[in-house]
């Protein structure tokens, strides 16, 4: 059975395990970190990754080249969780070539399972979430002795300000403003795995995204679980005031934000995108379901008509605004009506993309109490049914962008044909152009003609 799927031409990396970047070692320790889950994570993997080479240990995106594995994980669904548990049986034959090799959990997998994780197939001696990461260089050397460390306190103010995150080396750049969540959505296991929400200091963002320009990165990604309630009081700004503050002190960066909750998505947020060009028009809003009855049961804090409202809003203020969400099938008394009212809203709204999964229970949760009572069978149908909507209305929106032009940022070669090149708009859609013989580089912006395209791609001409 299907358990989620995603129709998106912004497939992050975050999608599939990835290696951060390279550092030298010297003290002996050569660390290969893997992340899974969201964007936040890629982004932790990077700021553990600087935190140890700041203490000279070595990161190597080379497993073989590896003597310490550490698993950057994610809890939010159960399939999430036996991704990891099946990569940790994979890591035994590691562990048989190298008896002195060391496996540690990272992120909320950590921050959830805590002591279960220790010693799990022999093999876990380090177990860190989410808030602990600056002890994970001593935690290392401790298990070199035989010592098993876990290390799972969630803490109301950090939010490593004063790291510099380990970059994998590109054009673009995730920047973490905001740790935490403090929705409590009754299905979310990530206000308990990741804490109480504190933001960055304003001066310390701004600090960091010029550090980030002068690096050379043409695009930044602010992150968030939920990025828009960012708040720094001190200083008076909010999130509105954070982006602005941002396209303004870097005129020719791209600036992007992800997660936003419509709770708080301001018509000050959608006035701050409609008056900078370098806050790229493209917007991801989670509405997780079109009935009021079960948004009310998944305390959401808003009803159909206000997301429609925001929508609206968005739409007017900036019409070529590209649009996508999460999507949750069978969530608790989900009846067909509620069912109907999601694909519904989904229809009203065109989205350009989204991310559609199955209910999955999660311990701890308030909907967990809730009996988990629409079958596998009515989950995976419903959610084929949202999934070939959704497909329908990805690949007719792409086909109204056939010739269109758009200002594409070189990402690299295309994953299925070196002798093309990827890039994306600013709308966040992947663009694939040949014209290999051209010698573009890495970071242009070039502009490009759509020619053709799929339900996830578009294909076009430099022109
Ligand atoms: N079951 C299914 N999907 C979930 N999400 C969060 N918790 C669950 C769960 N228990 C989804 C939501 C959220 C996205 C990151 O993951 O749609 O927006
Ligand atoms: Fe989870 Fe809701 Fe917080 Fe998003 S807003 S992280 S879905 S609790």
């Amino acid at each position: 059975m299907i358990e989620e799927i995603q129709i998106l031409n912004n497939k992050s990396a975050a999608q599939k395990p990835r290696a951060v970047e390279i550092s030298e070692t010297t003290n002996g320790f050569n660390v290969y970190i893997e992340t899974y889950g969201c964007q936040m994570n890629v982004n932790d993997s990077e700021i553990v990754a600087g935190i140890l080479a700041q203490s000279g240990f070595g990161i190597t995106d080379k497993i073989d080249n590896s003597n310490v594995i550490l698993l950057n994980t994610c809890s939010v669904r159960d399939n999430a969780e036996a991704k990891i548990f099946k990569r940790l049986e994979q890591l035994r034959f590691y562990r048989k070539q190298n008896s002195k090799l060391l496996v540690g959990i990272l992120g909320c997998m950590a921050e959830r399972l805590r002591g279960k994780l220790v010693g799990h197939q022999d093999l876990v001696s380090i177990v860190v979430g989410p808030d602990e990461y600056r002890k994970v260089p001593e935690m290392i050397e401790q298990s070199m002795n035989g010592e098993v460390g876990i290390a799972v306190k969630l803490s109301r103010v950090e939010t490593y300000d004063d790291i510099i995150p380990l970059r994998t080396q590109g054009i673009s750049a995730w920047l973490s403003i905001i740790r935490g969540c403090d929705k409590f959505c009754t299905y979310c296991v990530v206000p308990y795995t990741r804490g109480r929400e504190r933001s960055k200091p304003f001066p310390v963002v701004i600090k960091e995204l010029i550090d980030l320009y002068e690096l050379g990165y043409k695009e930044v990604t602010l992150l968030g679980q939920n990025v828009n309630s960012y708040i720094d009081m001190e200083n008076k700004v909010d999130f509105a005031k954070l982006l602005v503050e941002c396209a303004k002190a870097v005129p020719s960066m791209r600036i992007r934000y992800t997660t936003s909750h419509p709770y708080d998505m301001t018509d000050e947020l959608i006035e701050a995108m409609a008056s900078h060009h370098n806050i790229c028009n493209y917007i991801h809003l989670p509405v997780q379901s079109g009935s009021d009855r079960i948004l009310q049961m998944m305390n959401r804090h808003y009803t159909v008509e206000h997301y429609l409202d925001r929508m609206r809003k968005i739409k007017e203020l900036i019409p070529n605004c590209s649009l996508s969400t999460d999507i949750i099938t069978g969530f608790p008394t989900e009846t067909e009506d509620d069912h109907k009212a999601t694909m519904d809203l989904m229809a009203e709204v065109r989205y350009d993309g989204a991310y559609m999964f199955n209910y999955s229970p999660r311990s701890k949760t308030k909907a967990y109490m809730m009996e988990d009572d629409v079958t596998p069978d009515v989950k995976g149908r419903r959610l084929t049914e949202i999934i070939e909507q959704q497909n329908k209305i990805s690949r007719e929106l792409n086909e109204a962008e056939h010739g269109l032009i758009h200002e594409v940022l070189i990402e690299g070669t295309s994953k299925k044909n070196k002798n093309e090149w990827q890039g994306r708009t600013d709308t966040n859609k992947v663009v694939i152009f040949d014209n290999y013989e051209q010698n573009y580089k890495i970071g242009q912006t070039i502009t490009c003609k759509i020619t053709r395209s799929t339900s996830g791609t578009l294909f076009g001409d430099v022109v």
